[in-house]
């Protein structure tokens, strides 16, 4: 990747720095001072600005008459500033706490990069997440092995590679690693209520309280190293209790290691933490970490969407429209509206991840004019049904959602937090790629500085 020294725009998939992005933060007004959650909340309102401005420019260099196949593919645009400001949130709410980010939801190397030079560690679920990881430089000391199911080729090469912290929850996996790495230093990890969660593991990973100690005793018995704890309460989780409960639950499964000869001395609670829901939890889950758990207990996290969710934006072109009668007054017109990009592709969240992305207008021909957003819409709206460019029926982005401009074939849309659970489990399928344009910018000073931008 090429890198301009003092820009802050970049992008990595084409390899090329692309000089005609680059704005001056100083010109936005974009602020970088970190001394409250407002400064926060402000710089992220105004690098939106900067956000909306690349993705208008490089929109703008598709020649939709001209341009050869797959040159309007659907592009996104980074802003590696938004990871950064979510990381200074994490450090004013939990600060007891290290990350150890889940590459899974969004592997970018970019992204590892950073969480590298935030002094951040690493949940790998397999050997090439761990790969990645490692090529940022860290040590293996900052890698879990956060599978507790493993692979044994892949258990062979963490031996190899010095990944030595990692999970398990059950005992043949204890005897698996006996056999194949018995230096591991192993977290046992327990069930959680995730009931109010959006992506729920607990009915395929996790101890119960009652197979806990029996687990534990194993261990003992096999000579292996049980050094910690871990939970998940499910991906996007609601219910701030499920932390307290399993901070709980950990405690005594701490107390009865310890009755047992192990010497344990780390927690990790897992992901599970939102963009919108994160101050709660974070006081919840900081004030039963410190009420059950003194200080020499290290406690590391999983956290996976809330580093990278809000920081991606996606723009798609619409590549076909259909002229429908509107569904609940057949004398207006509705429209379907056809995208390169779908459930198959950049939108796997909508299945996978059980997302609704909320389509904006970032161009269209028909008015001349760029509307905001849907929230601006008026009595003129236009109703729409959004759709991907596969064969497959299941293939719908939107079923109806209102927008203020009559769009039309060539125009594009955009979607704001597209960070998380949405590349990483593209397909290929019809033959549309999985491998889009990313354009990495940052509205944060202290982002551009550790990533050289
Ligand atoms: C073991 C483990 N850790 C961390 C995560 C990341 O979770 P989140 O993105 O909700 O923070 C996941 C997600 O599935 C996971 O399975």
């Amino acid at each position: 990747m090429v890198m301009a020294p003092t820009a802050c725009v970049s992008t990595a998939e084409v390899c090329t720095f692309r000089k005609d992005y680059t704005n001056s933060l100083d010109h936005l007004g974009l602020v970088s001072s970190h001394g409250g959650d407002n400064n926060l909340l402000q710089s992220s309102l105004t690098a939106k600005e900067l956000v909306l401005d690349v993705l208008r420019k490089r929109a703008a260099e598709v020649d939709l008459d001209q341009c050869g196949p797959g040159e309007e593919d659907p592009f996104y645009v980074a802003d590696m500033g938004e990871v950064y400001r979510q990381h200074m949130r994490w450090k004013m709410n939990l600060g007891r706490v290290k990350p150890f980010y889940a590459v899974k939801c969004n592997p970018d190397p970019e992204v590892l990069r950073l969480m590298a030079q935030l002094g951040n560690g690493f949940d790998c679920a397999s050997k090439s997440e761990i790969d990645m990881a490692l090529q940022t430089g860290i040590d293996p000391s900052r890698i879990i092995y956060a599978q507790p199911c493993k692979t044994k080729s892949y258990l062979r090469y963490a031996a190899e590679v010095g990944v030595k912290q990692m999970t398990f929850d059950n005992a043949d996996e204890l005897y698996k690693i006996k056999a194949t790495f018995p230096e591991a230093e192993l977290y046992l990890r327990i069930l959680t209520d995730d009931s109010t969660s959006l992506c729920r593991l607990s009915m395929k990973f996790g101890a119960s309280m009652d197979q806990a100690r029996p687990l534990l005793e194993l261990a003992y018995k096999l000579d292996l190293k049980v050094v910690g704890v871990s939970f998940h309460v499910g991906s996007g989780a609601e219910d701030p209790r499920a932390f307290l409960e399993a901070v709980q639950d950990a405690r005594t499964v701490f107390d009865h290691a310890e009755e047992i000869g192990h010497e344990l001395h780390t927690l990790d609670v897992g992901g599970g933490f939102c963009q919108d829901t994160f101050e709660k939890f974070a006081g919840i889950l900081g004030e039963a970490v410190d009420t059950y758990f003194p200080p020499n207990i290290r406690v590391i996290a999983e956290p996976g969407r809330y580093y990278v969710a809000t920081a991606y934006t996606l723009a798609a072109n619409v590549i076909a429209r259909r002229d429908i009668p509107h569904p609940d007054d057949p004398s207006r017109d509705a429209f379907m509206l056809y995208l390169n990009d779908g459930v198959y592709g950049n939108f796997s969240n909508i299945i996978f991840d059980h997302q609704h992305p909320v389509a904006q207008i970032l161009t269209c021909a028909s008015d001349g004019s760029q509307p905001a957003s849907p929230n601006s819409a008026t009595s003129e709206d236009i109703t729409y049904s959004i759709w991907g460019p596969t064969c497959d029926g299941i293939d719908v982005i939107s079923e109806s959602i209102a927008l203020p401009g009559l769009l039309d074939t060539g125009d594009w849309l955009y979607f704001e937090e597209m960070g998380a659970y949405t590349k990483c489990s593209a397909t290929r399928f019809n033959g549309f790629s999985d491998n889009h344009e990313v354009i990495y910018i940052s509205s944060e000073p202290g982002a551009s500085a550790l990533l050289n931008y």
